[in-house]
């Protein structure tokens, strides 16, 4: 049994080179808040949907000033999937609106488009539409529901950043694009992220939220630039049960970042705001000029899943085109935490957050969250038999073999009992 893991979130886009661009920037302290990085970051990402943008330190922060910059009054209804990461609920509320959460199609694991319908009332001012794991959502047919009642729509790109030959669908039709730079997005700054518009009264006011928003502090920003080291220096140990006890300890030190805090997890986002650091920045640019080569690299081994599906007869969401960059390959199984369990005996953790409850991760306080418990049925369901595989950049091709090998020992074919 190999040593080093197969795995989704044990720093996914740390290679060795993407390490050494980290010590560049950790080393390079009078650089970390503000600086050219930031700006060439805007700049490009301007100029690349021809809109205008504006930075924060993480998604969540993102959509938290753009909610708050919309023209809509406080207690409107806010659209959103079950089957979603805790994150949007949180922000909806921070912003002082209220979540209401849709069915999902189990084939494209984004909203279904029928059930949406159903869930629009006169206070419904934003629909939010996740391209779930790179599946891509059918977006015309949502500018048209949007256009038909006057609904804003905020397309969520944390999943997947279009690339030169990828789906044209992705940031043509949303009025706002949120964009996430986190630690297993599709291009990671270890944290950040965008908002991009075309409408120029809500970039006005998305502009005095990022000028008033504070700079992370010195010990923050440290503590995210030393996530690279402290997973590149466990990760090949991990097997021998010793990255586990250093990553623990990383982790009741604070050396570590926690992804979603306790707070979050219990439904409440801070309402500060903070900008993206330069520093951050600089490591996302560093990802952009390999960009292809990443989402390439998630198509290869999307490709390499698909065709082992077919020959194993797994189950998986007809929704999936051969040309996404996924973030992740989902396949359903009647019970993945066994699955999952099994699994880890050899050093595989196919855990990524996103399984077991329709608000992510399970161990989030569901109604706190504002989701109400069989709102989504097909959404809690598959959230139980849901098993994703990794598509990431540091997950090998030889890596995917071995996984698709034990797969097809371990996993009851469909159909069978
Ligand atoms: C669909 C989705 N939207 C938004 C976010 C928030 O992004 P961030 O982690 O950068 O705050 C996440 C986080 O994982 C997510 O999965």
């Amino acid at each position: 049994m190999p040593f080093s893991p197969i795995h989704h979130t044990f720093g996914p886009h740390v290679s060795g080179a993407y390490l050494i661009q980290s010590l560049k920037q950790l080393c390079l302290f009078w650089n970390w808040k503000s600086g050219k990085e930031r700006d060439w970051l805007r700049e490009t990402l301007a100029q690349w949907f021809d809109a205008e943008c504006y930075l924060f330190s993480t998604g969540r922060e993102a959509l938290l000033a753009l909610l708050r910059s919309l023209p809509i009054e406080q207690g409107s209804e806010i659209l959103i999937q079950g089957f979603t990461c805790v994150a949007l609920p949180n922000a909806i509320h921070a912003a002082g609106f209220t979540p209401i959460f849709s069915e999902i199609n189990p084939e494209t694991l984004n909203i279904d488009l029928e059930a949406l319908g159903g869930k629009i009332t006169p206070r419904t001012k934003v629909i939010i539409v996740q391209h779930t794991f790179g599946i891509v959502a059918d977006m015309k047919a949502l500018r048209g529901i949007a256009d038909k009642h006057r609904i804003l729509l905020i397309e969520d790109c944390a999943h997947v950043l279009p690339d030169a030959t990828g789906p044209k669908r992705i940031g043509q039709y949303g009025d706002f694009l949120m964009l996430s730079f986190g630690r297993d997005k599709a291009a990671s700054g270890i944290s950040g992220g965008a908002i991009i518009t075309k409408n120029t009264e809500v970039a006005a006011i998305l502009q005095l939220e990022e000028q008033r928003a504070a700079e992370l502090s010195w010990c923050s920003i440290k503590r995210l630039l030393l996530y690279p080291l402290i997973y590149a220096s466990t990760k090949p140990i991990y097997g021998l049960g010793l990255g586990k006890g250093i990553l623990l300890i990383a982790a009741k030190c604070k050396a570590l970042a926690p992804v979603i805090t306790k707070k979050e997890k219990a439904g409440y986002q801070s309402p500060l705001l903070h900008r993206m650091p330069s520093a951050l920045c600089a490591l996302v640019r560093w990802e952009f000029k390999r960009f292809q080569l990443i989402n390439d690299h998630r198509r290869m081994l999307s490709k390499k899943y698909s065709t082992a599906a077919a020959e194993h007869h797994w189950n998986i969401p007809s929704g999936i085109e051969e040309h996404l960059p996924l973030q992740k390959f989902p396949i359903f199984v009647s019970d993945a935490d066994l699955v999952r369990s099994k699994l880890k005996r050899v050093n595989i953790y196919l855990d990524d957050g996103w399984t077991g409850a329709s608000v992510c991760p399970r161990n989030v306080d569901q109604e706190a969250s504002g989701y109400i418990p069989g709102s989504c049925p097909k959404a809690e369901r598959l959230a139980h038999q849901i098993l994703v595989l990794p598509t990431h950049p540091t997950m090998t091709e030889k890596q995917a073999d071995r996984l698709i090998k034990i797969l097809s020992a371990t996993m009851p074919r469909n159909g069978d009992s």
